[in-house]
């Protein structure tokens, strides 16, 4: 029997990358699916991937308290995936990471709801950076404050959508070089979003509670060799350039002006530290989940950047 049929599941940050692929699983499993965004057409796309009704999309934004009760209320569980990856005028890391978290979960406890959240790996060793901080604050109050959550924190996600092997494929098209910050020897264990999707729904079918999870990919790569890969799966040749950490932190003052920064300085305190899956018991394989290495999926996604 499936136990998740028919469940009320709210997505907030469904609209995102994770959140198109999550929802579609939560569709497959017969959830009534709720979607809370800024923009309501925006998220027009998402409902080819259930039935009639069974994607319903709600205008919200994250000042809208009375809403957020309402919606928590009528929700069996809820899950979490809005994340900043820089700030903005408005759309800073404490709001965004914490203040609203905190704002779920207290709804959370109030009416007896089901919670996972979707947090970042290394959040809880990385000190320096504000987005690591805020995050992991706010994994702190939900551990604190609920009896039914879930954490899940997700190295490096890779898919067709992703932000990552698409931005510097695409910066590959137009620049003769591609940069190392501090050489590249960060290493991550980068995920495929099918099974950072598998891996939520493992969780919500065997009604797992109260644990933090990391989720990790099956290799470990630095920065430089993911860059590597990723410039042999496109068949380009480009520099690699060595980017000292002085140099980044001038140009990323630089990036952070622009809407959209390609490099911000608190993205350079999170390359400071690894992103790999540590001795946490509570990952992939616990949940028996197998997940792909990036190299065998980037080549299809990737391949309207391949010179021939
Ligand atoms: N992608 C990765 O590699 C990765 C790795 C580790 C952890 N994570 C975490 O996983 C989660 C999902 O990641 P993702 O890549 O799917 O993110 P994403 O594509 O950037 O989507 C995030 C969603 O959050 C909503 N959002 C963003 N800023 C908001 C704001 N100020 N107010 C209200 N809503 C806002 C947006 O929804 P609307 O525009 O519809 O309102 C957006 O669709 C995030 O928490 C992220 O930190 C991601």
């Amino acid at each position: 029997m499936n136990r998740i049929r028919n469940l009320k599941v709210t997505v907030f940050g469904g609209t995102g990358f994770l959140g198109r692929h999550l929802i579609k699983h939560l569709c497959d499993n017969e959830c009534i699916v709720k979607v809370p965004t800024r923009n309501v057409a925006k998220g027009y796309f998402l409902q080819p991937l259930g039935d009639v009704g069974q994607i319903n999309l709600i205008k919200f934004n994250l000042n809208d308290k009375i809403k957020l009760k309402n919606i928590i209320k009528n929700s069996d569980i809820v899950i979490n995936l809005i994340g900043i990856l820089y700030e903005k005028k408005k759309n800073d890391f404490l709001e965004v990471h914490y203040n609203f978290v905190k704002q779920i979960a207290d709804n959370i406890k109030l009416y007896k709801k089901s919670f996972i959240q979707i947090s970042s790996l290394g959040v809880n060793r990385d000190k320096n950076s504000l987005y690591s901080k805020s995050k992991f604050s706010a994994d702190e109050y939900i551990k604190k404050n609920l009896k039914n959550f879930i954490i899940v924190r997700p190295s490096l996600i890779f898919g067709p959508e992703d932000n990552f092997f698409n931005k510097f494929a695409n910066m590959s098209l137009f620049s003769p070089s591609l940069p190392l910050v501090m050489g590249g020897k960060t290493k991550f264990q980068p995920i495929y979003v099918e099974d950072v999707c598998k891996g939520i729904m493992a969780i919500l079918k065997k009604n797992i509670k109260n644990k933090v999870f990391e989720f990790g990919g099956p290799g470990i790569f630095t920065f430089k060799e993911l860059m590597q890969v990723l410039l042999k799966v496109i068949n380009r040749k480009r520099l690699l350039i060595y980017i000292p950490k002085k140099l980044a932190i001038l140009m990323a003052k630089f990036f952070q002006i622009l809407p959209k920064p390609l490099l911000t300085v608190d993205q350079i305190k999170l390359l400071e530290n690894d992103n790999l899956v540590l001795e946490n018991k509570y990952n992939l394989e616990y949940l028996d989940i197998n997940p792909i290495a990036f190299e065998l999926v980037i080549p299809d996604y990737l391949k309207r950047f391949k010179k021939y």
